[in-house]
């Protein structure tokens, strides 16, 4: 049995604006590891350094789905889209590719049982690095984008309960307030 602990809503390092990697050296790799186990430890698709107490800018996202058709542009390049899975993405930022938004339902591994639906550009443009520090170009939409979205508002310090509506808010306000008040990490296992 593993068993991972992620940073919860009310840990002050959720909040920190996480600082750019210039060193891509065996530290980045060994980090990148315990990311990538600790995500498939929780079960989920996304995970961003600081939600394990490191306020770098590191990512890593896998949408663990079935192999299907939809496709990304890499470096200029249509691909199929498991074909850059799991991502690495260090020192992420993205600007949106049309005006279109989506309003879509989304949790997070630091906020248990809370979900809400949060507006993401359907489309976006990612300049990122890879793990060696080569940079890259990437086009996606849909469950990636937003993904990268929530992602790369957590390196900002903004998570996804701060986009939903006052309604939702208010659904969910109980669950946050134990959150915060409990102020100690969730634990995910898998056997
Ligand atoms: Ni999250």
């Amino acid at each position: 049995m593993s068993s991972v602990q992620i940073h919860a809503y009310g840990s002050p390092t959720l909040r920190k604006k996480a600082v750019p990697i210039k060193q891509f050296d065996k530290r980045l790799q060994e980090q990148v590891d315990r990311m990538l186990q600790a995500m498939y430890i929780a079960n989920g698709i996304g995970l961003a350094a600081p939600q394990m107490g490191e306020t770098r800018q590191v990512v890593v996202i896998d949408l663990q789905m079935e192999p299907n058709s939809e496709t990304v542009t890499l470096d200029g390049k249509l691909i199929p889209l498991q074909l850059v899975q799991p991502l690495v993405l260090i020192n992420p930022s993205f600007d949106p590719l049309n005006d279109i938004l989506m309003l879509g339902e989304e949790g997070c591994l630091s906020i248990p049982n809370v979900h809400g639906h949060v507006n993401r550009h359907l489309k976006i443009f990612v300049k990122y690095q890879d793990i060696e520090g080569t940079p890259h170009e990437l086009t996606c939409e849909h469950l990636l984008a937003r993904c990268i979205q929530h992602e790369v508002d957590h390196l900002n310090g903004i998570l996804f309960v701060d986009r939903i509506s006052k309604t939702e808010r208010k659904e969910n306000a109980a669950i946050l307030k134990a959150l915060k008040a409990r102020g100690s990490p969730v634990e995910y296992e898998t056997t």
